[in-house]
């Protein structure tokens, strides 16, 4: 289970911190959501997490040991709210394999799976993927490279209704196995989602609700 106490984000560019005080608990089957408006820190809770930024104090816990940011790097995987700004791969295959030379078509097929992908012609430039088959693409290769925290930043922009849906019942099935943090600014999409519910307002974090 990962676990955040009392971070305190104040890069050198900004004037204040931007994250205060911050106490945070996620484990497999107890998945959160994390709501704000723009510009209250969703972003840059989930770049401290995942070793991205690096917090002024307070820790991070993974089991119960603190983890540095080379190791949160190792353990997160982001699924970022514009994945294709950091796709390297020219076909999908590719992008499914980078930095694993030797994946079996097997795997690939049960990963495509997996994030509901599996019809897809492979073939393709990863660009041209629709936003919400790009964001099931880049966890489809967190999920390759064993992340055992999936960090979700706005999963559900710019999709439509039917797809939202989607997004819901395959988050729900991966929260099972992974630690995953989501973090919106329309938390009314996530109503049925089942999670432990948190609010950030100008860097500092309140519980809402919790599993039970
Ligand atoms: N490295 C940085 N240096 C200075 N200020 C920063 C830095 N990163 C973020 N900020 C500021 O911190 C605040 C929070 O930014 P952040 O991107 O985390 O918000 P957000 O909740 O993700 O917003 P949005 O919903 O628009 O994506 C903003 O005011 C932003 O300008
Ligand atoms: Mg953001």
């Amino acid at each position: 289970m990962l676990q955040l106490q009392q971070i305190l984000y104040a890069p050198a560019t900004a004037s204040e911190p931007i994250l205060r005080g911050i106490e945070l608990y996620a484990a497999p089957g107890r998945p959160v959501l994390v709501a704000g408006e723009s510009g209250s820190g969703k972003s840059s809770l989930l770049e401290v997490i995942s070793g991205l930024a690096s917090n002024k104090s307070g820790s991070i816990r993974w089991n119960g040991s603190i983890l540095n940011q080379r190791q949160r790097r190792a353990l997160c995987g982001m699924v970022f709210q514009f994945p294709e700004r950091y796709f390297l791969g020219l076909t999908i295959t590719q992008e499914l394999k980078l930095g694993h030379r030797r994946l079996s078509t097997d795997r690939i097929n049960q990963i495509l799976r997996r994030v509901g992908l599996e019809q897809i012609d492979r073939t393709m430039a990863p660009e041209r993927l629709s936003g919400g088959q790009q964001r099931r693409l880049s966890l489809a290769v967190q999920l390759l490279r064993g992340a055992q925290v999936l960090l979700l930043d706005e999963p559900t922009a710019g999709l439509d209704w039917s797809v939202r849906d989607d997004v819901l019942s395959l988050l729900a099935d991966l929260a099972r196995d992974q630690v995953l943090i989501v973090v919106t600014h329309e938390p009314e999409l996530f109503q049925r989602w089942a999670c432990d519910r948190h609010r950030l307002e100008a860097g500092q974090l309140t519980s809402l609700t919790t599993l039970p």
